[in-house]
């Protein structure tokens, strides 16, 4: 077993192989023993702030169902307008107080680095939840799961992740933690929404296999996983430009028929567009699926990181 104990989670790049297999491999134990009982005490006592800045559905509540089923209980808030923020508060003023009074913090922030400033300040561990268009590592893990349970191996698949590469934050920690594996990487994006130019030459100082195309049709032929992602309205200065991109990329039923029906979709959620609801019906669409993952992903961090695994 790997030791986390007391452990920020700020980025994809953080983690060695051996860590990212016992996060996966703890998240399944869990998987398990929720099959037979509801919740557990191995939390007991022990409380999570969640901390949303920023609008989320899928990651405050998974934390907080995750804290929850550990048996641990959480405080927080999900938009900044309803906190001490809103007279003028600092971020580092109010992790400074929070960590006053928990164990953990689970946080989300419109700002590059914000989870990392936290960090500085905070002895409770920080789990970045997302800091802007910059990292997004328990969403990163949550989904090399659901590759390896969609699956079953990871090593030797192709992976095509496609939609907003530039913004998108949940891909930036996923090439982070893809990086471990012998497995092939294809970017799909319009021009002005690529992979940044920083990751892809360290993709390529690492001798990382992966290509880069803007066309979808052609790269769903050879793929296994397609990861689609939504363009990130909320980080574009100019409305009209997203405007323009916000159909770039539109999967359905009939494009997955007639280029790979044994392709398995994965998106981190929410989806504007980008995935018609034909394809919600398709046995290989694993959306939702995903979606639960995050419950058991979350539950090994918060286990490992508290040092109670
Ligand atoms: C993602 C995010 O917030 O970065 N959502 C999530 O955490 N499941 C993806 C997105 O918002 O597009």
């Amino acid at each position: 077993m790997v030791d986390l104990k007391g452990k920020d989670i700020l980025d994809g790049a953080q983690f060695t192989r051996e860590e990212i297999d016992c996060i996966l491999d703890v998240a399944d134990d869990f998987r398990k023993q929720l099959d037979t009982q509801k919740g557990l005490d191995l939390l007991k006592g022990y409380v999570l702030a969640a901390l949303f800045f920023e609008p989320s559905t899928r990651t405050r509540l998974s934390f907080e169902t995750a804290m929850h089923r550990l048996g641990g209980s959480v405080v927080g808030f999900s938009s900044a307008e309803s906190t001490s923020v809103s007279k003028g508060e600092t971020l580092v003023d109010t992790i400074r107080t929070i960590d006053q009074y928990v164990d953990l913090i689970a946080m989300r922030h419109p700002a590059i680095g914000s989870a990392r400033t936290a960090a500085s300040v905070a002895n409770a561990p920080v789990l970045n939840g997302g800091d802007g268009a910059g990292q997004h590592p328990t969403q990163a893990l949550l989904d090399l799961y659901t590759i390896r349970t969609e699956g079953g191996k990871v090593d030797g698949s192709t992976i095509v992740l496609c939609g907003d590469l530039k913004n998108g934050r949940t891909v930036h920690s996923g090439v982070e933690i893809y990086k471990h594996f012998n497995c092939k990487l294809v970017f799909v994006a319009p021009d002005q929404l690529r992979m940044p130019a920083e990751i892809i030459e360290r993709l390529r100082a690492q001798g990382s296999a992966f290509e880069e195309t803007s066309d979808l049709a052609a790269a769903l032929k050879g793929a296994d996983f397609l990861y689609m992602t939504r363009i990130q309205k909320e980080r574009f200065a100019d409305p009209a430009e997203y405007e323009q991109l916000k159909g770039s990329y539109v999967l359905n039923r009939a494009m997955i028929e007639s280029t790979n029906p044994r392709l398995t979709v994965m998106h981190p959620l929410p989806r504007v567009n980008e995935i018609d609801t034909d394809v919600d019906a398709l046995p290989n669409a694993a959306y939702f699926r995903q979606a639960q993952n995050g419950v058991f992903v979350r539950m090994a961090l918060i286990a490992l990181i508290t040092g109670k695994v």
